[in-house]
């Protein structure tokens, strides 16, 4: 596997750049194509320093993926045994006001990375898919096969680039094809140094959660009390951001297995957590107390949402192992040593730009 090229859209990202860094300390060459639009090249940086003598095997282009002459290039220039494509937009809520904006985007950059890696002989791929396409589960936990119903733009992309990969596999079966349906990622790499870092506002619970923590906004709004749950407030499945980094690896080793054709995996921990719940853990794990308000539910969030993980014990002999204290110690370290994410004066010096990557 040692000198396995890897192509990775969207590497600069939060899923990304912590897969990223698995995929280098695990001997693979990793190429980064990411158009930056949600993500920092300071995490690139970080990642090479990370990996130590691995980092050379990195390298970074800012292109978008619609840019066909300019992947064509990339894919001229190097032999890739696989792609991992994680790039697209993801808020939900940006979504329904800008569906084009989304269907663009998402679609259109996945159909022509489809179109370059198909004339260049590149038949393996790794999809980011989310349990967004699960809609509100009629019951949980979510098995691969649960009916799917997307509720908003957002999640319709992931559900039609699922259906693009499905046609594109039985039109031809040399193509292996990977679907991992994350449920919600949280937690950090345990060395604080790369972390989640969404430009604006914040859709999800975590990345706002921070916020509160470090003052950047003075208290956290609870989207309703009043569900069927513990608690009363909606239940996910949080998986640590490591974990589902090594999620990555285990596909890729199965895209080895010549069985392997068109397959989903659910990439969670199995165990629900409601809202105030995972507001207490990260209490306990900063110190610090999270002030809340409760307000009226928010369209389109489902009551309880956790995945079986059977499937991925089973078939990709991958199981997560970090447990929602660790998640919140993880995610306490990397925002108190990067209160203002990658862009703070302190970590732009810290991290001067070793070079030699781009
Ligand atoms: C959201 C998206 C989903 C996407 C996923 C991961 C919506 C409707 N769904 O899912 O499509 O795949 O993120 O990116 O946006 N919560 C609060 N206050 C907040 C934020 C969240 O109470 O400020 C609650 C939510 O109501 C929910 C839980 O926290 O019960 C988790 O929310 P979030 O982190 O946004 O994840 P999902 O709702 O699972």
């Amino acid at each position: 596997m040692a000198t396995k090229a890897i192509l990775v859209t969207g590497g600069a990202g939060y899923i990304g750049s912590h897969t990223v860094l698995q995929l280098l300390v695990s001997g693979f060459k990793t190429v980064v194509i990411d158009n930056l639009n949600n993500s920092s090249e300071i995490a690139m940086r970080r990642v090479k320093e990370l990996a130590g003598e691995f980092g050379n095997n990195l390298s970074f282009h800012k292109v978008d993926l619609r840019d066909k002459p300019a992947l064509m290039q990339i894919f001229d220039t190097t032999m890739f045994e696989a792609v991992i494509h994680f790039s697209g937009l993801k808020a939900v809520g940006e979504s329904v006001q800008k569906p084009l904006l989304y269907y663009n985007n998402n679609l259109i950059g996945t159909i022509t990375l489809l179109e370059v890696m198909a004339a260049h002989g590149c038949k393996n791929l790794v999809f980011s898919s989310s349990a967004t396409v699960y809609g509100w589960p009629k019951e949980v936990p979510c098995t691969e096969e649960s009916p799917l119903s997307a509720l908003n733009p957002y999640g319709r992309t992931k559900l039609f680039i699922e259906e693009i990969c499905r046609d594109i596999y039985r039109a031809d079966p040399e193509w292996k094809m990977i679907l991992l349906r994350y449920f919600n990622p949280i937690g950090a790499h345990p060395s604080g140094y790369i972390g989640e870092d969404p430009h604006g506002v914040p859709n999800n619970l975590m990345p706002f959660i921070q916020q509160v923590a470090v003052g950047k906004r003075p208290v956290l709004t609870v989207f309703g009390n009043d569900y069927n749950t513990v608690d009363g407030t909606g239940v996910r499945d949080y998986i640590h951001v490591v974990d589902l980094a090594e999620g990555h690896i285990a596909a890729l080793h199965k895209l080895e297995d010549s069985k392997i054709g068109y397959e989903v995996f659910n990439l969670g921990t199995g165990k629900g957590t409601s809202v105030f719940q995972m507001v207490a853990a990260f209490e306990k794990a900063s110190g610090k107390k999270i002030p809340l308000v409760i307000a009226d539910r928010r369209p389109g969030d489902a009551e309880i949402v956790y995945a079986s993980t059977e499937k991925a014990e089973r078939e990709l002999n991958w199981k997560a192992k970090y447990s929602i204290d660790d998640m919140c110690r993880d995610q306490w370290n990397w925002v108190s040593k990067n209160p203002y994410g990658y862009e703070s004066p302190e970590s732009n010096n810290n991290n001067a730009d070793n070079g030699c990557y781009t």
